[in-house]
């Protein structure tokens, strides 16, 4: 009898809990930690599009449930929030996470699962690799590291280029090996790769090497925190040459911790806020709105992927993972404010890059490289 009672009890509260008038969907991010400013504004970006979609009334006419965690920038953390999305607050589908190592540590709880998950930004291609439920909203590592060698090669003229890596990420060693591959084709000579590991903070042994070399100019494929201190030790050292490197270097933090000894300095990203487009331009001024600052790459990223996942699960007419998952195949010409979204068969999506300067303290557009 008491044991009925229990149940009975445990449904109803449970059944409050998860309501049937919303949709429940995971966030997993770097809210906190070494990268804090991928995660806060991915997560700025997933808000806004959940705010808005709730306001035309939700999905399928119920509410979307954004529920976060913070993986603090750890691998291992990231896991375990991947689970307990799944396991304890039975999500149907999971936004994150921008870094590649992080994506990489939980995607395969959520294929294990059947669990849809879109990396909004995390570009490796390995990610999407790790089975059939795994997206991005984002384009890889091979055409953004095939870009930046050709602008290095053609557009700025360099034949002699040195390559610092982060030895610890997964998204900087393949980066780098794409950059070196291209420039080798195209007839560049690398005339030294030298790596770290995330969270170092000295990098003079590296750059001392790497410079008596005479390189023209070093690709960092590396994170915000690192590249401000190795620009700033490079210039320290007496380096004149250029410094160019990935979407990692997308935060306002690299002109922070970089200050002038980041400018002249070139990166490949995912959108300009220079882009004319009426839709980003209407984007960029709710966001500044709300939060006072013009979004970075990652804001924008986190926007697309939540309104792909919500696009996907209204085509499909259910939240039930296989549906989702074949809708997200499916989706083809999709407007986000990234570009325009068409997922190949490898789950990733086509789209353009841009290659943006670092002028007078201010992050300027250079140029657009289409697939
Ligand atoms: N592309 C990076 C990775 O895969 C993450 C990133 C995306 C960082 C966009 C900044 C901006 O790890």
């Amino acid at each position: 009898m008491l044991f009925r009672f229990l149940l009975i009890l445990f449904c109803f509260i449970s059944c409050q809990q998860i309501s049937k008038n919303e949709i429940r969907i995971g966030e997993f991010g770097s809210l906190t930690g070494g990268t804090a400013t991928f995660g806060q504004s991915t997560h700025k970006g997933i808000l806004l599009a959940t705010e808005e979609i709730n306001a035309k009334g939700g999905v399928l006419g119920k509410q979307i449930k954004m529920i976060t965690e913070d993986d603090r920038s750890l691998a291992e953390e990231a896991k375990t929030a991947v689970l307990k999305l799944i396991k304890q607050q039975k999500v149907v589908a999971i936004l994150g996470e921008v870094a590649s190592s992080r994506s990489l540590a939980a995607a395969p709880e959520a294929q294990k699962s059947s669990i849809p998950m879109i990396s909004p930004a995390s570009t490796n291609p390995a990610v999407t690799q790790v089975g059939d439920y795994i997206f991005r909203a984002c384009f890889v590592d091979s055409f953004q590291g095939e870009a930046m060698a050709k602008f290095v090669k053609n557009d700025l003229k360099l034949s002699k280029v040195a390559i610092l890596k982060d030895i610890k990420n997964d998204y900087s060693i393949g980066l780098a090996d794409f950059f070196e591959k291209t420039f080798k084709t195209l007839g560049g000579n690398i005339t030294s790769v030298e790596s770290y590991s995330e969270n170092d903070i000295e990098f003079r042994a590296q750059l001392t090497s790497i410079l008596s070399k005479n390189p023209e100019g070093i690709f960092i494929p590396g994170y915000y925190t690192e590249v401000g201190l190795i620009a700033r030790q490079a210039r320290e050292l007496g380096f004149t040459g250029g410094l160019f490197g990935g979407d990692g270097w997308d935060s306002s933090k690299t002109l922070e911790i970089g200050g002038k000894y980041v400018e002249n300095s070139y990166f490949s990203t995912h959108y300009s806020s220079e882009d004319p487009d009426p839709s980003v331009q209407g984007f960029i001024e709710k966001f500044k709105k709300e939060h006072g600052v013009v979004p970075d790459a990652m804001a924008v990223l986190g926007y697309d992927a939540a309104n792909l996942l919500f696009d996907a699960m209204t085509r499909a007419g259910s939240t039930e993972g296989a549906k989702v998952r074949d809708a997200l195949a499916g989706t083809q010409n999709f407007k986000g404010i990234s570009g325009n979204i068409s997922m190949d068969p490898d789950r990733n999506a086509q789209k353009k890059l841009v290659v943006q300067k670092i002028e007078n303290g201010h992050v300027v557009f250079a140029q657009s490289v289409n697939p």
